[in-house]
């Protein structure tokens, strides 16, 4: 899926350091960016009088905070665990406040010449914004504007070359600026749909693998490492739960298209494993004109709505958010369906990033005409088994995200991705080079996002070793070669206080053998953070029962196991469990993982980590124990 280095907002860093001209005041570049996309590139000076209606992102309040507030609700030991916030807390605290607002409304006036009454403030305070000539925005941001044409599709994209300049005091009150859908629009032709679905394929990730179709179709748990069954990850989870406040609980798996479930595989799935729930479906939550089309993968979303349906039995409802309009898919992303359940995030902190997201409404013959934005509700758990490369994305971007996942762990809300399957290399096995650029044979280990954003849970994959049973401690996923599960360090994020002593601990006791240039592992953020199986779940693809493999099951399996504990709490009076982490890291949760101690994940030359006692960057805490973890979270209030 998600939509690489494609559309960009480019702006390229010169090869010489910027002149040294004389000026009132320091500047310095705000953003900047390494190299041209493959298949882009420059074709003319944009004429100087075209109008870009720029959009500057302003620099939110407290978000210096956010880590405390979330510890505040969420950490086991803080009187306000539980005391989650609502959305207008949450919009009121973050915020720009009147002086970020004021001197970058100054500059614009000062260094730019703008007319005071040509700058307007959005509706929620989170962005100004003002149309500019291309002439005016060279001289205010110290760069200058090109037409980028694609090989491919003979699509035009303007962006900046070199970076972008902003002074100092300026600066430190700006998110990042960009140009506009309008904008964007008006210079980009549209690829057919044949070759947009082409290219939707070819960069899809954390596709899960599948093999031959089952001949004998065995049920029980005489064979789990072939053939993973529900009654497989009852039994390894301790996962029996009856639920009783199915009306009060949500869960959710995301899925973008055009991936899509396939209704008689699911009954197929059903029929073999779980009877009563043959015709049962997930609830459809459409974003963005989600629908269910009938073309492009049905493997991922075959196996996360059959894996948590059927984990979660007939009783439990489960949402389907399905993301884009099945004509714009080529850049759907997370930030999609973020806005959707977020209005705040849609309108607050801006929207999307033409370089990054889909845009809507979408002009395209059959595209969605209009953008969601805060029309569907966060379930109290998410699931997503998609992913980028960390180094695919700009800081700025990654950092907003991330931030979001943060507020949304406010409001109450578990946020589960899958961490991955190329082991401490990225997707498709690709490391980083030297200056941080994706390289197929670079050496330096390259992390997933949003695995890397200390606000989520991410999920490891684990597996019933050859002929072991389900009373056997499972290993680290490993198919030879081929595929592991994804764990390290992210070079964006700081380590975050829960999983300080944790992750300083392993270091300690397994110092791994790689120099900090290839794996920043000395105050980063650590990954994943708990795993499940991942290997060999029998699903239902194409109308056979095939084994069905990656993080990606990982992810469903764990969401089924936490909304199970929500059921119990909400039948108490009690309220959704939200982030995890700081639980989960914490002394009184400490036995209630199954450690795994078996295993590594190699990748970029390397033999990667090596799954240990206790926490380690290929499995995290271990898989989960549901008995003990109902019991942990039942005490807390
Ligand atoms: C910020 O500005 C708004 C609108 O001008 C005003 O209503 C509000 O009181 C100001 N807030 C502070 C803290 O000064
Ligand atoms: C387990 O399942 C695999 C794959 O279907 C099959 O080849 C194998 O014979 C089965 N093993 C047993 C002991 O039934
Ligand atoms: C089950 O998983 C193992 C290890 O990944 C793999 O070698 C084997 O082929 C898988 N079984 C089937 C039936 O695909
Ligand atoms: C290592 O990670 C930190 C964040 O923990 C980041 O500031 C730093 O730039 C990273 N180093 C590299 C070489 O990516």
């Amino acid at each position: 899926m998600l939509a690489f280095t494609r559309l960009f907002m480019l702006c390229l860093l010169a090869a010489a350091p910027y002149a040294a001209v004389a000026s009132p005041v320091a500047k310095s570049y705000h953003e900047s960016r390494r190299s041209i996309p493959a298949g882009w590139t420059p074709v003319r000076r944009a004429e100087a009088d075209i109008v870009l209606p720029l959009r500057i992102g302003l620099v939110q309040s407290n978000l210096h905070n956010i880590e405390a507030y979330l510890l505040d609700v969420s950490h086991p030991d803080s009187p306000n665990y539980g005391n989650h916030w609502n959305a207008a807390q949450v919009a009121d605290t973050f915020r720009p406040s009147n002086e970020t607002v004021d001197v970058v409304r100054s500059w614009l006036v000062a260094d730019g010449g703008i007319d005071f009454q040509r700058i307007s403030l959005s509706g929620n305070g989170g962005w100004l914004q003002v149309d500019m000539t291309v002439d005016e925005v060279e001289r205010l941001l110290g760069t200058e504007y090109y037409v980028y044409e694609n090989l491919d599709s003979g699509a035009e994209h303007i962006a900046c070359k070199g970076g972008y300049e902003l002074p100092g005091h300026v600066s430190k009150h700006v998110d990042f600026i960009t140009p506009t859908l309008h904008f964007d629009v008006s210079l980009k032709s549209r690829r057919s749909s044949k070759a947009r679905r082409r290219a939707s394929m070819a960069s899809s990730s954390f596709s899960p693998k599948v093999g031959n179709p089952f001949k004998d179709i065995q049920s029980g748990v005489s064979n789990c490492s072939e053939q993973l069954t529900l009654d497989c990850l009852r039994a390894l989870y301790d996962f029996n739960y009856n639920p009783v406040a199915t009306d009060r609980n949500t869960v959710g798996v995301v899925e973008y298209d055009p991936d899509h479930y396939v209704a008689t595989d699911m009954d197929l799935f059903f029929s073999t494993y779980s009877k009563s729930q043959v015709g049962q479906r997930p609830k459809l939550v459409a974003v963005d004109g989600g629908v269910l089309v009938d073309y492009g993968d049905i493997l991922e979303s075959n196996l996360d709505t059959q894996c948590m349906m059927g984990l979660l039995g007939p009783k439990q409802e489960v949402q389907l958010y399905q993301v884009g309009d099945g004509v714009e898919f080529k850049d759907l992303s997370f930030n999609n369906f973020l806005d959707a359940i977020d209005g705040s995030y849609c309108t607050f902190e801006g929207g999307d990033d033409p370089s990054f997201d889909a845009i809507f409404p979408d002009p395209a013959p059959g595209g969605y005409k209009s953008k969601d934005c805060g029309t569907a509700k966060p379930a109290y758990v998410i699931s997503t088994s998609y992913g980028y490369d960390e180094a695919q994305l700009t800081p700025a971007y990654v950092q907003r995200q991330c931030t979001e996942y943060a507020k949304l762990g406010l409001m109450g809300t578990t946020i589960l991705y899958s961490s991955g399957d190329s082991g401490v290399a990225g997707n498709g096995d690709a490391c980083l080079d030297p200056d941080g650029t994706v390289d197929y044979n670079g050496v330096i280990f390259n992390p997933t996002f949003p695995a890397g954003c200390p606000y989520i849970t991410s999920v490891g994959g684990t597996q019933v070793d050859p002929g072991a049973s389900v009373t056997d401690p499972e290993s680290a996923w490993m198919v030879l070669d081929v595929f592991y599960s994804s764990g390290g360090f992210s070079n964006v994020f700081a380590i975050p206080d829960y999983q300080k002593s944790t992750v300083q601990g392993y270091l300690k006791n397994y110092p791994p053998p790689y120099s900090t240039d290839i794996c920043n592992f000395t105050a980063s953020r650590a990954y994943p953070d708990l795993s499940a199986n991942a290997n060999n779940y029998s699903i239902g693809y194409n109308g056979e029962l095939a084994p069905v493999s990656g993080t990606s099951a990982a992810a469903p399996t764990v969401g089924a196991i936490l909304t199970s504990i929500n059921d119990a709490r909400l039948a108490i009076g009690k309220g959704p469990i939200g982030f995890i982490n700081p639980a989960i890291y914490s002394p009184f949760f400490r036995d209630a993982f199954n450690d795994i101690t078996k295993g590594s994940n190699p990748g970029c030359g390397t033999d990667g980590f090596n799954a240990v006692p206790g926490w380690d960057p290929v499995t995290g805490l271990g898989t989960p124990n549901f008995k003990k973890l109902l019991a942990k979270w039942l005490v807390l209030p």
